[in-house]
């Protein structure tokens, strides 16, 4: 049976990616930041799944205002890198799981989550920014992908418990797969930031804090933080945060974490970066 081992939760910030493209991880704005993804690069490599379901969102590279689905999985072989402006990252096209990914979106779909299968899918810096900060620059990436994209860039975006009700049913469709393997579940985007208009750059570290020590243990109240509680106390863009309740969903009742990093800022965000376990 295939099993959900752990969740990882990261910030994807663009800079981040263009940071480890261009070899800046040890010049002093950007040393901080990719030193304290040192512990989990270490942690990822003891502890190597044979696929991430990476949720993340697309920013209007690979789809735009023709298509917005809510929830969509990759089941493709390959997925291509995205050219946001400046040439595709040079960073390794991403490797499939199709089987599994199909697998769960048939779950998925007869648990009644109405999910938007994609088959040609190039992925952004929301994708492979985590990527690149907890596996750094390699030839290959060592572990199999399958991209969940949510929208969060278009309103309405997903509730919270809407998220976490989908992490719930990944779980129940990844223990329904026959095949043994180790399944780690990612959320990305977040924490607290504003790219636009007067309030660009804000920060608010301490309702990120809060967000983050709700994560682990068994209470579910994160689930229930209505749009605009992220709106008005982390930003426009703070919204990205209900990604990382797909993954806290799919870990099950209690969740212990094991790693935390939070950093300001990185390109005016704040990063947010946790590692979770299932408790059985
Ligand atoms: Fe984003």
């Amino acid at each position: 049976m295939a099993r959900i081992s752990a969740g990882i939760a990261c910030s994807h910030v663009p800079a981040l990616g263009v940071a480890s493209d261009l070899g800046k991880q040890d010049e002093p704005y950007w040393k901080p930041i990719f030193d304290g993804f040192e512990w989990s690069r270490k942690w990822e490599t003891e502890h190597l799944p044979d696929v991430v379901i990476l949720v993340y969102n697309d920013h209007a590279s690979a789809m735009d205002m023709r298509v917005i689905p809510t929830f969509a999985i990759g089941c493709g072989e390959q997925f291509g890198i995205c050219d946001e402006g400046w040439g595709p990252r040079p960073v390794p096209d991403v490797e499939g799981h199709p089987d599994l990914a199909w697998h769960i979106a048939q779950s998925l779909i007869l648990d009644e989550f109405d999910m938007t299968i994609v088959n040609e899918l190039d992925v952004d810096h929301g994708l492979t920014v985590p990527l690149s900060m907890i596996f750094g620059k390699p030839e290959k990436w060592p572990i199999k992908v399958i991209p969940l994209a949510v929208n969060v860039v278009t309103y309405p975006p997903p509730s919270g418990n809407r998220c976490w009700a989908l992490g719930e049913a990944i779980r129940r469709a990844v223990e329904s797969f026959p095949e043994d393997l180790n399944v780690q579940i990612w959320g990305t985007g977040g924490m607290s930031h504003q790219i636009q208009g007067p309030r660009a750059g804000l920060i608010n570290a301490e309702w990120d804090q809060h967000f983050l020590d709700r994560l682990s243990g068994s209470s579910d109240e994160l689930r229930r933080i209505p749009h605009i509680e992220y709106l008005r106390e982390t930003g426009s863009e703070g919204i990205e945060m209900v990604m990382w309740l797909i993954m806290r969903g799919a870990l099950g009742h209690a969740a212990r974490e094991i790693h935390r990093f939070y950093h300001v800022p990185a390109s005016n965000t704040a990063v947010g970066h946790i590692i979770l376990e299932p408790e059985q």
